[in-house]
């Protein structure tokens, strides 16, 4: 057993007794009420998950066990050299809470390795897909056609407590995230690089190896690492997370989870904002005819497009009420290594010019940009330009938030998700309207 396996089990008896002694004495106690607008408006705000793995303040950001995003990469080990930590560490941060050592860094990374290898049916089932397959599809495609190989459902079959649910769910993530990059990279090159395929070089850290798949000289292996690390959780009730939960907790496997989540994370309003970011980005330079749009242009450009019913992209956030952390990260990435690029110039420029608009719009409640506003222009900047894939890549960094959330889920034994709904005619009921 890896020290990072051994530490969860080690962890779990003082877990599960601190959550069986709360719903013992206080399963009562309340912690809020839902409104009638909670019931159309996405329950925002409505208290009812839980998740230890991380928690999103509206003014802070994200923190990862505790960790803001700069206290993160500044405390996890790197390679000698380096300048983002190892994405292995961050696994391992947020899997036992704890900021991993060197050793236990090279052990993850040793595990990984030997899980990573693809079965060659995952590229058959790839290959057999139309060329215009969307790329998410693809990417959800293949992490079902890995399912058969799921220990949960084999050792769930033979019969076994539920205490013990937590230890074949860590099996079926650790095998399942060891495959995650290179699938990611084998859809890549496949759809967009003529199938010219580049083997994994097992001997790299995660990030490193992504890097190499994807054929892209550093700094891009550090961008991956970062990338993977920012993507990888936001508590838990965000579509792609809290799908992830919703389907684990039929007990389902993680393939059938985490490739439910992805599906979510498919999405405009989600994971899919990257793509659409850039594709306005470059729609804004096309209709200007330059490369360096000016202010008043950018203006018109953006009230254009509220004018228009279309939402600004990489702006808002259903829980942030500043500028994203994961945005800021970013952006120093950016003023350290593409300081001139013509797209993170606009972008930079956008920064000043969307949020006054927004408020003078006056309907988002936060007009700051959140993380998928930088992320294109940075893959854009490397020459990964085929920007429907940019949302595989936050797959893959997302699978690493919500992956461990699901094994620390069984291990404390969350139920299947069932919350009550009412009728339109109840909530006029309630609402003393109802004739
Ligand atoms: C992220 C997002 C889905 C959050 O939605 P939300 O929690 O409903 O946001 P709000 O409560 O602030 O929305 C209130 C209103 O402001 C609008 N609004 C929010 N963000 C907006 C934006 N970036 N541009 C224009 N209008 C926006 C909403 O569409 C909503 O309008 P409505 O009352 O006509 O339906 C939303 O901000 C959005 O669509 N942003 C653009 C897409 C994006 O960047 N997604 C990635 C998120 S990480």
């Amino acid at each position: 057993m890896t020290q990072m396996k051994e530490k969860i089990a080690s962890l779990l008896p003082a877990w599960r007794e601190r959550v069986v002694r709360l719903l013992k004495e206080h399963g009562d106690t309340e912690v809020g009420p839902v409104k009638i607008s909670q019931f159309y408006n996405g329950m925002r705000g409505v208290k009812c998950l839980t998740t230890d793995i991380s928690y999103l303040d509206p003014f802070e950001g994200i923190r990862f066990r505790g960790f803001t995003i700069p206290e993160t990469l500044e405390k996890l080990p790197r390679a000698p050299g380096a300048e983002m930590p190892y994405v292995e560490g961050h696994l391992y941060l947020l899997l036992t809470g704890e900021i991993p050592t060197d050793d236990q860094v090279e052990e993850v990374n040793k595990d990984l390795q030997k899980r990573g290898k693809v079965p060659g049916y995952v590229w058959d089932t790839l290959r057999a897909l139309p060329k215009d397959t969307h790329p998410m599809t693809m990417f959800s495609i293949a992490i079902m056609a890995l399912q058969k190989e799921s220990v949960f459902v084999k050792k769930y079959n033979e019969g076994m407590s539920k205490f013990d649910y937590w230890d074949p769910m860590y099996e079926d993530a650790m095998n399942l995230f060891a495959k995650l990059h290179t699938m990611a990279a084998f859809i890549y090159r496949y759809k967009y690089k003529d199938g010219d395929i580049i083997e994994p070089d097992f001997s790299m850290d995660y990030g490193k190896n992504f890097a190499h798949m994807m054929g892209v000289a550093t700094p891009y292996d550090e961008l991956s690492r970062l990338y993977f690390i920012l993507h990888s959780d936001h508590e838990s009730g965000n579509v792609s997370a809290h799908t992830t939960h919703l389907v684990a907790s039929a007990l389902s496997d993680c393939y059938y989870s985490l490739s439910a989540g992805l599906n979510g994370l498919a999405g405009p309003l989600h994971g899919l904002a990257n793509q659409e970011v850039l594709r306005w980005i470059q729609d804004l330079m096309n209709k200007m005819g330059t490369e360096t749009p000016t202010v008043e242009q950018m203006k018109k450009f953006v009230w254009d497009t509220l004018k228009s019913g279309q939402v600004i992209p990489g702006y808002g956030h259903a829980v942030l009420r500043k500028t994203d952390p994961r945005y800021a990260a970013q952006r120093d990435f950016s003023l350290k290594h593409l300081p001139d690029d013509p797209i993170f110039k606009v972008v930079s420029m956008l920064y000043d010019i969307v949020p006054p608009i927004l408020e003078e719009q006056g309907k988002a409640k936060n007009p700051w940009p959140n993380v998928d506003a930088h992320s294109g222009v940075i893959q854009w900047h490397y020459g990964v330009t085929e920007y429907d894939f940019y949302t595989v890549m936050f797959g893959v960094g997302r699978a690493m938030g919500v992956l461990p959330n699901i094994i620390w889920d069984r291990a404390l034994g969350q139920a299947i998700e069932r919350p009550k709904s009412l009728t339109l005619d109840m909530l006029e009921e309630i609402a003393g309207i109802k004739k």
